[in-house]
């Protein structure tokens, strides 16, 4: 409806700044017949200024229809988009950068959006008037037409291939400034790294080299823009020229009057803008379509990640998780990270260690379904986890992964993510069994201090407490901590553990971890290498049987 009024108001635009070269020539043509009155001039005046005004009023219309419209579109278009990527998966975000999804939202909407808004307008703008202003044209005198339109369509054709050249700079400006900005967004936030590596001037040039670039890409800009204009008006004037020379002697010989001259001139000048917009339009489509394209690739990706419509039958309860000959490699890696695990979980503790890259954060992510499992080898109470909602699964697990994420928020907030509905007290005993409550109510505005970006304002062990604090909070069933409290001194660790050992007996925890200490408690100690499980027993025959087992605790308690 909007675009209908848009274009009808655009429409109406142009009819009426056509009809003023009529009315000039009307005025000059009682000029020069000597016939003109005072009062007649005025009329005519009055009349031109009355289509000023509504002229300006339909603008001010169509624009702010128009250009409403598009960017009602891209709004529509950023929303799906953004709900798009909140819903893809863990492989998804493997192929795909922060950065290069940033830079689709970005250049890609908004060029979707000026191809529909400025781009729409200019070319009905652009067809209405040119059509309308060469019939009048037409009407005036044939011949002066054809020879007036002589320069035009070159005018169209130079400004098609200078505009497509300043889309390649103007892309390559976007590029770098996207550049630029992931430069100096990743400086920032590893600025302690640099510091401590002493980088900065190895940055600092980097910096002026990626600034370089861009300015010059900018330059190039600038210079095609530099041409455009000038070029339009001197086709412009060559145009003009030419209808002096050869209307002039049409109007010396009587054959047109010297309103239609003037007419003619004013009509010619109107024309310049259609042309150059048709070269533009051409252009700005052409972008937008690509843009268009890029999206809706973006788009039609799916989830590899689904599940079926199944709901857990325990509920609120333990469930039993079954790894059946569990098998598992990363998209594009060779090496399977899980090998043929055959594993069963019910409600204890159940401490995972082994070496780096053995393969237990992989088995915590599978668990979770943060990424796909073939049919028939992960089953939840007996119920293969295909079959199951995804929701149903995570809805039952609170994970503490090994890299805490933390929000721009204050602390408070932060702890209940998991549980918004969680009130102040719950919220306190959280952080209590996580060690941080104390922390946290002596800083100066408690637990409404801020985090800063990725927790910044807290130290590593701080922050894994807040992430603990949040996951107990949300309290459910099971329980995954990947090696998520290593930041964390011994006698810390222990009181946790201490706490989080009593509160849950009754629930399922799984423990990644390296500390001897807290493995010893476990009901069971699985140890992966390669992808394998090497052994899986309680403390004490682990320790009597497997040697690794042996060297690692020897080596902790003789620490200690
Ligand atoms: N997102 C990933 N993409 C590809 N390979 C991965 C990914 N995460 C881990 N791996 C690989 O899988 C193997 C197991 O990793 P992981 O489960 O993280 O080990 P652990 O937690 O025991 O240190 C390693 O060889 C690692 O390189
Ligand atoms: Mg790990």
């Amino acid at each position: 409806m909007r675009l209908v009024f848009g274009f009808a108001a655009l429409l109406g635009v142009d009819f009426l700044q056509l009809l003023v070269p009529g009315i000039l020539k009307r005025g000059i043509d009682a000029l020069s017949n000597h016939t003109v009155t005072r009062a007649y001039l005025l009329e005519l005046s009055l009349l031109i200024l009355l289509i000023a005004a509504v002229v300006a009023l339909l603008r001010f219309f169509w624009r702010t229809l128009i250009i409403g419209f598009s960017r009602l579109l891209e709004k529509e278009l950023r929303e799906r988009l953004f709900v798009h990527l909140v819903h893809m998966d863990q492989p998804f975000f493997g192929r795909w950068s922060t950065g290069s999804l940033m830079a689709h939202a970005g250049n890609d909407l908004s060029a979707i959006q000026m191809a529909c808004g400025m781009g729409m307008v200019a070319a009905a703008d652009a067809l209405v008037m040119s059509t309308a202003a060469v019939c009048f044209m037409l009407v005036i005198d044939i011949r002066l037409t054809l020879l007036a339109l002589l320069p035009l369509p070159l005018l169209a054709l130079s400004t098609k291939i200078l505009s497509k050249k300043m889309h390649v700079h103007f892309s390559r400006v976007q590029e770098k400034f996207g550049q630029l900005t992931e430069f100096s967004r990743n400086a920032l936030v590893s600025i302690r790294l640099i510091k401590g590596y002493c980088l900065e001037g190895l940055q600092e040039q980097e910096f002026a080299r990626i600034g370089q670039q861009y300015v010059r890409s900018n330059l190039r800009v600038a210079v095609i823009q530099g041409l455009l204009h000038p070029m339009a008006m001197l086709t412009g004037n060559v145009g003009m020229v030419l209808i002096l020379y050869f209307g002039g002697r049409q109007v010396i010989a009587g054959r047109i009057t010297l309103g239609d001259f003037v007419a003619f001139m004013t009509y010619l000048t109107m024309l310049i803008w259609p042309m150059m917009a048709i070269g533009w339009v051409a252009n700005l489509a052409q972008r937008g379509l690509t843009s268009l394209r890029r999206i809706g690739a973006l788009l039609q990706e799916q989830p590899v990640l689904t599940g079926g419509r199944g709901i857990i039958k325990s509920g609120a309860d333990v469930p039993t998780i079954r790894c059946k000959q569990l098998h598992f490699s990363y998209p594009g890696r060779r090496h399977p990270a899980l090998c043929n695990l055959t594993l069963q979980f019910t409600s204890g503790v159940y401490g995972i260690t082994g070496r780096a890259g053995s393969g237990k954060s992989t088995l915590c992510r599978l668990i979770a379904r943060l990424y796909p499992v073939k049919k028939g080898m992960l089953y939840v109470d007996g119920m293969d986890v295909n079959q199951l909602s995804i929701a149903s699964v995570r809805a039952g697990i609170s994970f503490v992964g090994q890299q805490v994420s933390l929000f721009e928020d204050s602390v408070y907030k932060n702890i209940c993510f998991g549980r918004p509905d969680a009130d102040q007290k719950q919220v306190k005993e959280a952080a209590k069994a996580a060690a941080i409550h104390d922390y946290i109510s002596h800083l100066p505005d408690g637990y409404n201090s801020l985090v800063g970006e990725r927790g910044v304002k807290f130290s590593g062990g701080q922050r894994q407490r807040i992430a603990l604090a949040r996951a107990l909070l949300s309290n459910r069933p099971i329980l995954i901590i990947d090696d998520g409290l290593s930041a964390l001194d011994v006698a810390t660790e222990q009181q946790v553990f201490e706490h989080i050992y009593q509160q849950y007996h009754d629930r399922l925890i799984l423990l990644v971890s390296h500390r001897v200490n807290l493995l010893a408690r476990a009901d069971k100690i699985i140890m992966l290498d390669q992808g394998k499980i090497v052994a899986a027993c309680a403390h004490k025959q682990m320790y009597a049987a497997n040697n690794l087992y042996k060297i690692m605790v020897d080596k902790q308690q003789g620490h200690a």
